[in-house]
């Protein structure tokens, strides 16, 4: 029976493991063991990762792999991937290789403008608060001068402020809604800091705007904070090539692969069943990229789904076409990423994985995750529309049912080597093993 406990994070880690493992765990001491087998030795460091977050009583390991051969806009790079899905380093590095070449991948950052809001309720008269506005406008900007400053130095800071009416969603619903140039930084914390002095500033300065009633002064602020959605923060990224020289092998004609790979983007553009699926597949190689460089993926999530319905039903964020014997296929997605800041500045393995990127500004990030994400999807149609997905994507987990059997490095390096030629599926491989321990253990 589990109980609560009050002061939990104010307790020493191995206090707070003492708790857990206690109130939890049938054998205390073989759980203690795991979570201290992924303490690191180097106390500096672990204490970094203690220091990240509260409440910390380990590590969780994710791979980090790296698919080279990335040829982007004639540059070529080795992408890092911090992913635990065994199929998607390989998948991406065999359309790297497939691009290459091929003329490589070419991408644009269409815009970074990221938003933030001040949400709140006015009781009153809407030409009333419209001519406030216009006269708290310019205080808005002074009032986050401090905050601005280094960011205008830079060349970005607060683009434009705007008051919008929301009154036809919300009974007296209004907001400050704004715009921003955050350069290399992710910039959360910026926009943030800037919004909630917008929120002091707009209601301080309502209380002694005369045209206001009573009533009208009190504005009543209900939250400020950074719009993950970033419709206008948008990357473009693409490849293409003569039909003809789509196909690396004799099984399907360029032309054929074409017209299947399109028609698979079609149907994942009407059909939301399978679009949710295909833009999962393009979220692996996303996600992979933008965690190894210590980004927010919950916020490239959320901001990138919203896109995808942005037309008022889930759609592909993918698009392929065929014209004049040429094959495009193609994606622009929002991705608010950065390169400064937060963890990028902190976590050896995101410091690492930047250097492996030759140290990108945020632009050329957007660029790389960006690729990585379309060459996911080309991988994983590429499979879908040919050999199915299984082939590849169980030839990948073969280890992973290798290591549940407790596989020894014989046993790996013989099975391996025996479903080169054989359909690897859980029971396949159950036999297989089985049949391998008796004989070897009758020799
Ligand atoms: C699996 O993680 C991703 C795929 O399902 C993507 C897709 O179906 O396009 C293979």
């Amino acid at each position: 029976m589990s109980k609560s406990i009050s002061g939990f994070s104010k307790l020493s880690k191995s206090k707070k493991i003492d708790w857990i493992v206690d109130t939890y765990f049938s054998n205390a001491e073989d759980a203690k063991n795991i979570l201290k087998q992924y303490w690191n030795t180097d106390e500096k460091l672990q204490q970094l990762h203690d220091e990240f977050i509260e409440n910390t009583i380990t590590n969780y390991y994710l791979p980090l792999g790296v698919a080279p051969n990335f040829l982007i806009n004639n540059k070529l790079y080795t992408i890092p991937m911090a992913i635990e899905e065994s199929s998607v380093v390989a998948a991406a590095s065999k359309a790297a290789k497939f691009w290459l070449e091929r003329g490589g991948f070419k991408t644009t950052v269409i815009s970074t403008t990221k938003i933030g809001q001040v949400h709140f309720i006015f009781k009153g008269d809407f030409h009333a608060l419209k001519q406030f506005f216009a006269k708290v406008k310019p205080k808005l900007f002074e009032e986050t001068e401090s905050i601005t400053k280094n960011m205008k130095k830079r060349g970005g800071g607060i683009i434009d402020i705007e008051l919008r009416d929301k009154t036809s969603d919300i009974e007296n619903y209004y907001q400050l809604h704004v715009s921003f140039e955050t350069l290399d930084a992710m910039g959360a914390n910026f926009i943030n800091s800037c919004l909630e002095q917008f929120a002091k500033t707009f209601k301080k300065e309502a209380l002694e705007f005369n045209l206001f009633t009573e009533e009208e002064k009190q504005i009543d602020i209900i939250m400020s904070i950074l719009s993950n959605y970033v419709p206008n923060c948008l990357v473009r990224a693409e490849v293409s090539c003569s039909i003809e020289d789509l196909s690396d092998n004799d099984t399907i004609s360029g032309e054929a692969f074409a017209n299947k790979f399109v028609q698979a983007v079609k149907i994942a553009e009407v059909e939301p069943y399978r679009a949710v699926t295909h833009n999962k597949g393009i979220m692996n190689g996303i996600d992979a990229v933008v965690l190894a460089t210590g980004n927010d993926f919950r916020a490239v999530e959320a901001g990138v789904h919203a896109y995808a319905s942005r037309n008022g039903s889930y759609s592909s964020l993918t698009h392929a076409k065929v014209e004049n014997g040429i094959f495009t296929f193609w994606m622009e997605i929002p991705l608010a990423l950065g390169t400064i800041g937060g963890l990028t500045g902190l976590h050896p393995l995101v410091k690492l994985s930047l250097e492996l990127l030759h140290k990108p500004s945020a632009k050329e990030l957007m660029q790389i995750v960006a690729v990585a994400g379309l060459a996911q999807n080309f991988a994983a149609l590429r499979s879908l529309t040919t050999t199915g997905i299984q082939q590849g994507h169980m030839k990948m987990h073969l280890m992973n049912i290798l290591n549940q059997f407790e596989a020894n490095d014989f046993e790996k390096k013989t099975l391996t080597e025996h479903f080169k030629n054989h359909t690897v599926t859980h029971s396949a491989v159950t036999e297989a093993i089985t049949e391998l321990r008796i004989k070897t253990n009758s020799e």
